[in-house]
């Protein structure tokens, strides 16, 4: 029986928390920061996910079995070595690994050596790279910042005037360092998919696919947003192409990873697309996803804790995950305005009345008053998630759920997984 310590409070890590919180083998689940809804499932710690720290200190006074990192940014600062280090078992990448995510020109070279299926690309610091690479494409072409940039590093350019604007923004320091150096991509063109397995620095495990929605409205309209709904598995990635992008993908790049003495170890997020010429890279992320971390361990029916622990111990070989055969899809509700400026306060009435046998709601973004008052604490802020035995049965079951849920400072994208 293990005490385990949770690092994050939003979606995603509710959702961790709920998978922890199930295992046989967790005794006590600690989360830092957590939040008010996963206040249910452990004991909420003052500190925040990036006061690497603060993090420690807590490691040491708390002594936990197991430590879990939730988002990129601790990741990418080095918090899972500074535990290891420490002698703490943690799940989660070395900032070394954790560059795949943290440096697209890193993960582009990466890709580029293991002989991994990508678009064409230019890394570039000045704008007469830029100005060049742009021009090679003929103006349908992806400026991308270099660095973590809250998802929004990227410019996908209808020509070559939007293209050469975005680059010297993004020169000029729109991102701060995380574009000082940027790539040019060849724009490719097909059904966008995620794949995550876990590598535990040699052996590879399919972990679940999903497909998100970016947009903020309905008909993929409006801005990028960092998710409004997802579905599992993705529709678009069948057993072959899944299998395909093990092999072609996955694999070498585990490989890749330790034969240059940075072994990946914890949960990869390879996001496709699905091209004529086959499965190609658009990015990865060193963590599960938010919102597909809430679609996909609702599915997974094996022990997650488990899972992790043989990640770390390098036992993965040995692992086999078994799923729920039915389709989860999760609809983000969002406060009005998100992702621009958006109110924090508005009272979310239902809620405790939403969720049901098949299905579960997590929160993103929410506030508990003493008296038990919902309220939105942020720009996402509930995810819905609903099983069904096809997508149009999740579907049904996750937007049934939204509708018992009273919130006039909120909305919903109404066609997640509609098509
Ligand atoms: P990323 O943050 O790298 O996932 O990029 C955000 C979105 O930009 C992706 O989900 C794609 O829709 C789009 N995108 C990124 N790279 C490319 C590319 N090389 N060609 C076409 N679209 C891309
Ligand atoms: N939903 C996209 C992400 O977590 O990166």
């Amino acid at each position: 029986m293990m005490k385990i310590l949770l690092i994050g409070s939003g979606g995603r890590e509710h959702a961790l928390a709920w998978a922890i919180s199930g295992s046989a083998l967790t005794e006590t689940l600690l989360i830092a920061p957590g939040s008010d809804a996963m206040a249910a499932l452990g004991r909420c710690m003052d500190v925040a996910a990036d006061d690497l720290d603060g993090l420690l200190a807590l490691a040491e006074a708390e002594q936990p079995d197991l430590v879990v990192v939730g988002p990129e940014a601790p990741l990418v600062a080095g918090l899972v070595d500074r535990l290891t280090v420490a002698g703490f078992a943690a799940f989660g990448p070395s900032a070394a690994a954790a560059r795949l995510e943290g440096s697209k020109a890193f993960a582009r070279e990466a890709c580029a050596r293991f002989g991994i299926h990508q678009p064409g690309f230019t890394i570039c610091h000045d704008m007469d790279t830029a100005r060049a690479a742009i021009a090679a494409t003929g103006g349908a072409c992806v400026i991308k910042a270099d660095g973590l940039a809250a998802g929004k590093g990227v410019v996908v350019a209808e020509d070559a005037e939007e293209a050469m604007t975005a680059a010297a923004d993004m020169l000029k320091g729109r991102f701060g360092d995380a574009g000082a150096t940027l790539l040019v991509e060849e724009r490719i063109t097909g059904p966008e998919a995620s794949l995550f397995a876990l590598v535990d620095g040699a052996d590879v495990l399919f972990m679940g696919s999903a497909q998100d929605h970016k947009r903020a409205y309905d008909g993929d309209k409006g801005p990028n947003t960092g998710g409004m709904g997802a579905v599992s598995p993705a529709p678009r990635l069948d057993v072959a192409l899944q299998a395909q992008v093990m092999e072609e993908i996955v694999s070498p790049l585990a490989r890749g990873m330790a034969d240059e003495a940075m072994p990946y170890r914890g949960i990869l997020y390879v996001g496709l697309m699905l091209t004529d010429t086959g499965a190609q890279v658009i990015e990865f992320n060193c963590r599960l996803g938010d919102p597909e971390a809430q679609v996909i361990l609702p599915r997974l029916r094996s022990d997650f804790v488990a899972a992790m622990l043989a990640t770390i111990e390098g036992t993965l070989g040995h692992v086999s995950l078994r799923w729920d055969e039915r389709s989860a899809v999760t609809v983000v509700m969002a406060a009005k305005g998100y992702p621009g400026s958006y109110e924090k306060g508005s009272v979310i009435a239902g809620a405790e009345t939403a969720a049901g046998d098949d299905v579960m709601l997590f929160h993103a973004g929410t506030k508990i008053d003493a008296d038990g008052t919902l309220r939105a604490h942020g720009g996402r802020v509930l995810a819905v998630t609903g099983l069904g035995r096809d997508v149009g049965a999740a579907r049904g079951a996750a937007y049934g759920a939204v509708d018992k849920i009273g919130w006039p400072g909120g909305f919903c994208r109404r066609d997640i997984a509609a098509e």
